[in-house]
């Protein structure tokens, strides 16, 4: 990761200075600001806002929030009960990524082992700190086991460019380092195989639009915005040579969520023969559930992110209304495909396929349902 990319990372936070600031992702590709956050509320309100978002970066971000709730919090009793409250209150911010519950439990656990105020804000860095390390490791990761399939596929095609068809942003915005979906794009450029990707612009908040294409273009990766219609097309015309998919909280049974019209990219890609593929880190995995349709919360936003479309008019930002003034919207956030449509998962731990005994395969010791420490 070049130095330029480095200095962009979407979380920044000095534990010695006290300082946790984010990149606002709202603001990109426009401008590249970063957002002071400086308790547990602001913490909460950055992730339902989506000024942070992805499910590996909002568990990295609400586990610095629990260091922000652990410098409030008084020692003693009544600082462990402002302690849980925060866990319940950030954990809730944003329901589908299970990334985000999970850590902030983990940092409560951890802190919980002290009484005084100084060893919880301590115990609460070292933790919050081992949780991104362990995240930007097993994103490295996913690049390495998921650039195999790249190369193959190059290689079948006598080196011209493999088309690789992405959804929403699973990339180093929303996973601090390399991303889920993108780390093995990132590895095959470094490899020097040369890769085309389908950017899908991802309705209604454009994250693909906005932030895929501004990371891959900061990579110099050669890529396409499409309407997020326009997949099916071309994979009915050969243009894409594989998927590959983000999770913001996959089943023990590999069922995956993930943003709202991935499922239909698996059903085209299904039809026409198109491997399909989810990135994951074990930080992604719901160990307690196998149904994901029936499990799975999807998030169901504002209506108004659906009747309102954000851009940039050339002088600043701008926001035009796309519907009539009365029409009424839903907003689902997510979707779940089920693993039948899923050819496998690219994990930090090695490729396998959805279901229950080859996810058990790599992850032995999630068997059961139990908690999941680290990757
Ligand atoms: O609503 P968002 O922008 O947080 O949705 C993010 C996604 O759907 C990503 O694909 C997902 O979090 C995978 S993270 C690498």
């Amino acid at each position: 990761m070049s130095a330029e990319l480095s200095r962009t990372r979407p979380i920044r936070c000095e534990p010695a200075s006290g300082r946790l600031a984010v990149l606002d992702q709202r603001r990109l590709p426009h401008e590249t600001v970063f957002l002071e956050l400086r308790t547990p509320a602001e913490v909460i309100a950055a992730v339902q806002t989506l000024a942070v978002r992805g499910a590996p970066l909002i568990g990295v971000t609400g586990a610095w929030g629990m260091w922000l709730a652990a410098r409030e919090a008084a020692s003693g009793p009544s600082g462990r009960r402002a302690l849980e409250e925060a866990a319940a209150g950030i954990g809730a911010a944003r329901p589908t990524a299970v990334n985000l519950r999970t850590a902030v439990e983990r940092v409560l656990r951890a802190t919980l082992a002290a009484e005084r105020r100084e060893e919880r804000v301590r115990l609460a860095a070292a933790e919050a700190e081992a949780i991104e390390s362990e995240e930007i490791e097993a994103c490295r990761r996913i690049g390495r086991h998921g650039l195999p399939l790249i190369e193959r596929l190059s290689a079948a095609r006598g080196g011209a460019p493999v088309n690789v068809l992405t959804h929403c942003n699973a990339g180093r915005l929303a996973c601090v380092e390399y991303g889920t979906a993108t780390a093995p794009l990132y590895a095959a450029h470094e490899a020097g195989l040369a890769i085309h990707v389908w950017v899908d612009e991802t309705r209604p908040l454009n994250q693909g639009a906005r932030l895929t294409a501004w990371e891959l273009a900061q990579a110099g990766i050669a890529h396409t915005l499409i309407a997020d219609n326009a997949a099916g097309h071309l994979m009915q015309h050969g243009r894409v040579d594989l998927v590959i998919v983000g999770t913001d909280r996959t089943t023990a049974a590999g069922d995956a969520a993930n943003k709202i019209g991935t499922y239909l990219k698996a059903l085209a890609a299904a039809d026409n023969g198109v491997p399909f593929y989810v990135a994951l880190p074990a930080s992604s995995f719901d160990w307690s559930l196998a149904d994901g349709l029936a499990g799975i919360p999807i998030e169901e936003r504002d209506p108004e992110e659906v009747r309102w479309v954000e851009g940039w008019d050339g002088r600043g930002p701008a926001r035009v209304r796309i519907c009539p003034a009365e029409t009424r919207a839903a907003n689902f956030a997510f979707d779940v495909t089920p693993a039948r449509l899923i050819t496998g998962l690219i994990t930090d731990r090695g490729l396998c396929r959805p279901d229950p005994a080859d996810i058990r395969r790599l992850f032995p010791e999630a068997a059961g349902g139990a908690a999941f420490p680290s990757c």
